[in-house]
């Protein structure tokens, strides 16, 4: 069974049952201020967990891209990627443990579905603490489905209590699925959780319950729900008996890539089977990350920088392995070619992947040069390197640390990572700093004036289109107490007058005191109405469409005042061009 059959079966499953298929949301997350990426199939869904209803329904299923980084120093190992997609089903205060572990039990057993052996699974359940009481209900929902005493196993919360996504939210008690590989046990302790090997871990039901908040505590949520994750990379390669991610059907044609281009015919050295690994894995999350509709460009802060690590991590293997070319846009094509189906943005998206790839392959790859040049003296010089050297190296060569901290390991030499970050904390925040703050819709709370400042970006967006033309289409936004910032394609930065006549007319709109209207409706319904947004790439799950008055129409998720004369009077205070045909105007109100 190949990835695009796993994803078939389980949505078509769910189907069955009654759920919902969605679209992947993006991979820049719009829910959550505390992290980077979209980690799991949850993690933009955290708003309906809260309570708020679901357009498409209370029974949720999907397919979603999803990165972590956290383990990026594990890639190359047998089940670490950086990018993985993630299946995934929801209850939104509808069915509980009983009805979950059944469909859990039924899709991993039955023959129709995946059909593995039911005594190779074991399962864990959380084995509570002075907070949350021990998941009994999960064991007796268990042994109706005739998995004995000796296979069930109690762990702790840090296994068994799953989320928050970030650092508050939903979270609760999870049971998790285990398939035996035969493999011998390490030891006489030997058990699921174990990371030697022996249990693969394949299927996470997570029993949304609580609500963890600022002051560290969990508060019972209005309603009990159900996310589960099933990571299709390890399900593939575990269900077809291989002994690592990188055998599946979609990291082999990147692998094998790899090898060409590095002119290797014969088996690889562990080092560099390693760095093959690295570039297959790399690249698809440079892929995907780029492939958003967002458009995220690398850059020196947050999560640009996220991905410019990651791309530059790729050349730097790339000439480990001694490949002379240019490869980036080859192997992003392999990447491309493979998902543009189940996530046709990739394709939507080609010109601005290739175009980042090639420009960050030419910058880094001349840099690199220069910047070894550069290390090997310092080396020579010193015979150590130091963390100012290391800042040096980042500052003047784009070496992102990771690079340095891997050329110096590799002389025996470790970085002091405080010093680093203590250099680099002067200059410029790195990763979350930039993205505090940013909630829901790209709102940083609720409070009244982000909710204001949130439909004067609707209004913004519109009179753009009306003054500049119909190219204009949001890239991307983000609000806090003291202003929007609204990221729009255009290709030059406006004239004087161009920022008069918008500022006139969206505060003309507040003025004409325009209803504020939410409906849910299919998006072919909305995309006929003429409403913006991103619309469903595949699936045709309902949306919730806000209208301001006749003048604006935009799939959103809210939160909108209800009469645009709440707004206030609306300022333009800058514009910037971040990017090639990308402009960013900031915005308040008073
Ligand atoms: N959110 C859960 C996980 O990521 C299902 O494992």
């Amino acid at each position: 069974m190949d990835s695009n059959e796993l994803r078939k079966i389980y949505l078509e499953f769910f189907k069955k049952k009654h759920h919902a298929i969605i679209n992947s949301a993006s991979l820049l997350p719009e829910n959550d201020p505390t992290v980077l990426f979209t980690t799991a199939g949850m993690h933009p869904l955290q708003v309906y967990l809260m309570g708020q209803p679901h357009p498409a329904g209370n029974r949720l299923v999907n397919s979603q891209k999803c990165i972590r980084t956290g383990d990026i120093d594990e890639v190359g190992d047998s089940t670490h990627l950086t990018f993985f997609e993630m299946l995934g089903n929801w209850s939104l205060g509808d069915y509980y443990k009983d009805e979950a572990i059944s469909m859990s039990w039924e899709f991993l057993t039955d023959t129709k579905w995946l059909g593995l052996d039911p005594d190779r699974l074991s399962i864990t359940v959380f084995a509570g603490n002075d907070e949350i009481p021990r998941d009994e209900e999960s064991v007796v929902a268990w042994r109706k489905m005739g998995i004995p005493d000796e296979r069930i196993f109690y762990l702790p919360a840090e296994d068994n209590l799953w989320g928050p996504a970030g650092e508050t939210g939903p979270c609760g008690p999870c049971t998790e699925m285990f398939f035996d590989t035969g493999k011998d046990s390490c030891s006489e302790k030997c058990q699921p959780g174990c990371n030697c090997g022996k249990y693969f871990e394949i299927w996470n039901d997570v029993f949304m319950t609580y609500n963890k908040k600022d002051d560290g505590s969990f508060e019972k949520l209005k309603q009990h729900n159900v996310d589960t994750g099933m990571g299709i990379e390890r399900t593939v390669a575990v269900i077809n008996g291989m002994k690592t991610v990188y055998e599946i059907d979609t990291l082999v044609p990147l692998m094998e890539k790899v090898k060409r281009l590095a002119r290797i015919r014969d088996q690889p050295t562990i080092e560099q089977e390693n760095s093959i690994r690295i570039i297959s894995d790399h690249i698809r999350a440079s892929t995907f990350i780029l492939g958003d509709n967002k458009h995220l460009s690398p850059s020196n802060l947050g999560q640009g920088y996220v991905l410019r690590r990651l791309i530059r991590r790729i050349i730097r293997q790339g000439n480990l392995l001694n490949i002379k070319q240019r490869f980036l846009p080859d192997l992003a094509q392999i990447v491309i070619n493979l998902y543009s189906e189940v996530y046709p943005e990739l394709e939507r998206n080609e010109d601005f992947i290739m175009e980042n790839l090639t420009q960050e392959e030419k910058k880094f790859t001349t840099a690199l040069k220069r910047g070894l040049r550069k290390f090997n003296q310092i080396y020579e010089q010193t015979n150590t390197l130091t963390a100012e050297n290391a800042f040096l190296l980042f500052t003047s060569f784009g070496f992102p640390l990771e690079i340095t901290t891997e050329l110096a390991s590799e002389k025996g030499i470790s970085i002091d990572l405080e010093v680093f970050k203590k250099e680099f904390e002067e200059h410029r925040s790195l990763s979350r700093k930039s993205t505090t703050g940013t909630f829901q819709s790209g709102l940083a709370d609720h409070s009244n004036i982000t909710t204001r400042l949130h439909t004067a970006t609707h209004l913004l967006q519109q009179t753009l289109r009306n003054v500049l033309g119909d190219h204009v289409k949001q890239s991307g936004s983000n609000i806090t107490p003291e202003r929007t910032r609204f990221d729009f394609t255009h290709p030059t930065k406006l004239s004087h007058k161009e920022i008069k006549q918008v500022e006139e007319i969206v505060n003309q709109k507040i003025k004409e005191a325009l209803l504020v209207k939410k409906e849910i409706m299919t998006p072919t319904e909305a995309k006929k109405q003429g409403a913006l947004g991103f619309f469903g790439d595949r699936y045709e799950s309902n949306v919730s469409v806000y209208s301001v008055g006749d003048f604006s129409k935009e799939i959103c998720t809210g939160p909108h005042v209800t009469n645009t004369s709440e707004i206030g009077r609306f300022i333009i205070q800058k514009q910037k061009n971040i990017g090639t045909g990308l402009m960013r105007i900031r915005a308040t109100i008073e």
